[in-house]
């Protein structure tokens, strides 16, 4: 019998993980992100990684329309941003400094890292897609990382 929802939750609540902002552009030209922690690298040669985004997720068919998305690792000042894009609706980058990367999805400014990559494949993950992106081009700057650790948000040395 397969494991209790809460309790695969909890479980997994003990895998520590980085927190990013997983960004990308509807169709006419509005910006759309929201915080994922389901992210890993996949391949080297090609460069390929992973993010798996809710079905309900009101970003999840900009990704598939697009076919672009930026994965924006957050620093350990960046938790307010986690929230902002851990809610919903449309004024998500309000306040929220960014510039256009070369795939037209936004690097948010204070960022400890960003991938920005190109779709090469949508896998079906019950309740979520798995959207497997090629690496175009990524960049890292000073900064710690936030973590997340069974359902709250962590430092290093915490
Ligand atoms: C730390 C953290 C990690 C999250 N990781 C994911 C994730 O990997 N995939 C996902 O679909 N939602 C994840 N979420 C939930 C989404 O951020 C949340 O459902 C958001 O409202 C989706 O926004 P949207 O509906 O505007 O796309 C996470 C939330 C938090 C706080």
């Amino acid at each position: 019998m397969p494991i209790d929802e809460l309790e695969l939750r909890r479980v997994m609540g003990h895998f520590a993980t980085g927190v990013t902002v997983v960004t990308t552009v509807t169709p006419t030209g509005e910006l759309s992100g929201l915080t994922a922690n389901a992210v890993a690298s996949v391949s080297l040669r090609p460069p390929l990684v992973l993010v798996c985004v809710d079905k309900t997720a009101e970003s999840h068919p900009h990704i598939a329309q697009s076919k672009v998305f930026t994965i924006n690792i957050l620093s350990d000042l960046q938790e307010t941003v986690s929230r902002r894009f851990a809610g919903k609706g449309p004024d998500k980058f309000v306040g929220i400094s960014y510039r256009l990367g070369a795939n037209g999805a936004p690097i948010l400014d204070g960022v400890i890292a960003y991938l920005e990559c190109v779709l090469k494949a949508a896998y079906e993950g019950g309740d979520h897609t798995i959207y497997v992106g090629e690496v175009t081009q990524a960049e890292t700057f000073s900064g710690k990382p936030l973590l997340f650790y069974r359902g709250g948000y962590r430092q290093i040395g915490d």
